[in-house]
């Protein structure tokens, strides 16, 4: 097995000719619009869907470690009062997790260990944000869902039903894609035999990138400027003419639009015929038409589309979430991904050690400083 150029990975499969995304042998829709978050977080660690008793099992797990603990608490209280940006506040907390149980204590419980990550991003992303925002933590709620719960936690309100649905809609789309540039940095760690924390870490700081999850918050502030201005054209033409990306277009693997973005879209669809400001989404409809026309316009040579990352901001700001917390609430979802990859890495125990192309200069020889 040519191992270095072909991770193994057996829980998605992509086709980005045909715009195709697999998860455990399922399209990712029939997943993404039945099961509830727990359902994926079941099938992401035992591979297959849970019945009753497993499902019932797995939610008291999770309920077990739906807590902050006070060490932790002390640590996002320190990083707020510096104005720590929100993804920043949620690496540093899920790097204290070792404070609250030792990393290889963790690992030694496996699936144990991985859901006790799982739980925490959620409780530290909203009382990370309520920090930074000066207001009170919200005490997690031990009878809602763990999607209901990161709303209540967000607002201290619990959310309406369908608000949940969408959310869990949400969640089980972008729960695992692939090889991508977080699972990667994942798996690196990992394949080290280092430890469950030290690999999300690592992958919470590669998904923070704009050019991977940090790219739906800008997303939706383009889409606000180009509200206010009310000159899309004239905006997304300045973009290109400045040799700009637009945020929420282009993908390294799909050639065709990303089939996530296709059901978010729907979604988003939803989402906004419960808003007062239904025209906000007509808005983002038109612009996603004309970046389209000027893509074709001023790369004619590639195919890019629209991706995940575009309809993620339309669904997210329709449920009211502000564009600061997209980034972190793409990793509530794929914290799962990346723990499912790193239970595979352990298996495999390999090294991840890729070659690289030397471009450096070459037949130097060395110069006493005096003569430099
Ligand atoms: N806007 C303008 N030009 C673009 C865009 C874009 N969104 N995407 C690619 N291009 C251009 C590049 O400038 C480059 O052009 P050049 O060769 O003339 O210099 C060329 O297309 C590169 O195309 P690809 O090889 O298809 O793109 P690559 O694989 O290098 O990048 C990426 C993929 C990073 C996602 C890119 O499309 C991008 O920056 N998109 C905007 C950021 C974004 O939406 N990220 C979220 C991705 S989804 C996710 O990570 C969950």
């Amino acid at each position: 097995m040519k191992y270095m150029e072909n991770i193994p990975n057996h829980l998605s499969k992509i086709d980005g000719q045909l715009g195709k995304l697999i998860i455990l042998g399922f399209p990712f829709e029939e997943l993404a619009t039945n099961a509830s978050f727990e359902e994926m977080i079941f099938l992401f660690l035992h591979n297959h869907l849970p019945n009753k008793n497993e499902l019932d099992n797995v939610t008291k797990k999770l309920l077990s470690h739906r807590y902050l603990d006070e060490k932790i608490l002390d640590v996002l209280k320190n990083a707020a009062a510096n104005d720590i940006e929100l993804i920043e506040g949620v690496r540093i907390g899920v790097s204290c997790l070792t404070l609250d149980m030792q990393s290889h204590r963790i690992d030694k419980e496996g699936i144990n260990g991985a859901l006790k990550i799982i739980a925490s991003v959620p409780i530290i992303t909203a009382s990370y944000w309520r920090l930074l925002k000066g207001q009170p933590i919200v005490e997690p709620h031990l009878e809602l869902g763990h999607a209901a719960n990161y709303l209540y936690m967000l607002t201290g309100e619990k959310p309406a039903p369908e608000d949940v649905k969408t959310l869990e809609i949400y969640l089980n789309t972008v729960i695992e894609h692939g090889m991508n540039a977080s699972t990667f940095a994942a798996r690196v760690v990992m394949s080290t035999r280092s430890d469950f924390v030290s690999a999300v870490t690592a992958a919470i700081g590669a998904m923070k990138g704009v050019l991977h999850g940090g790219a739906p918050g800008p997303v939706l502030d383009m889409l606000l400027e180009m509200q206010k201005s009310g000159d899309i054209e004239g905006y997304l033409r300045h973009k290109f003419e400045n040799r700009e990306r637009l945020m929420g277009f282009g993908h390294r693997v799909y050639r065709v639009k990303d089939p996530r973005a296709i059901l978010l879209a729907n979604v988003s669809a939803d989402v906004w015929k419960r808003r007062e400001d239904k025209e906000f989404w007509g808005l983002a409809v038109d612009v996603e038409t004309t970046a389209l026309r000027l893509l074709k316009e001023y790369k004619p040579n590639r195919s890019i589309e629209t991706n995940v990352e575009y309809y993620t901001a339309l669904v997210l700001h329709g449920l009211g979430l502000p564009s600061a917390l997209f980034t972190s609430t793409f990793t509530v979802s794929r914290v799962v991904g990346w723990l499912a990859h790193c239970l595979e890495q352990l298996e495999l125990d390999r090294i991840i050690r890729p070659s690289s192309v030397y471009t450096g200069p070459s037949e130097q020889t060395w110069c006493p400083i005096e003569k430099r």
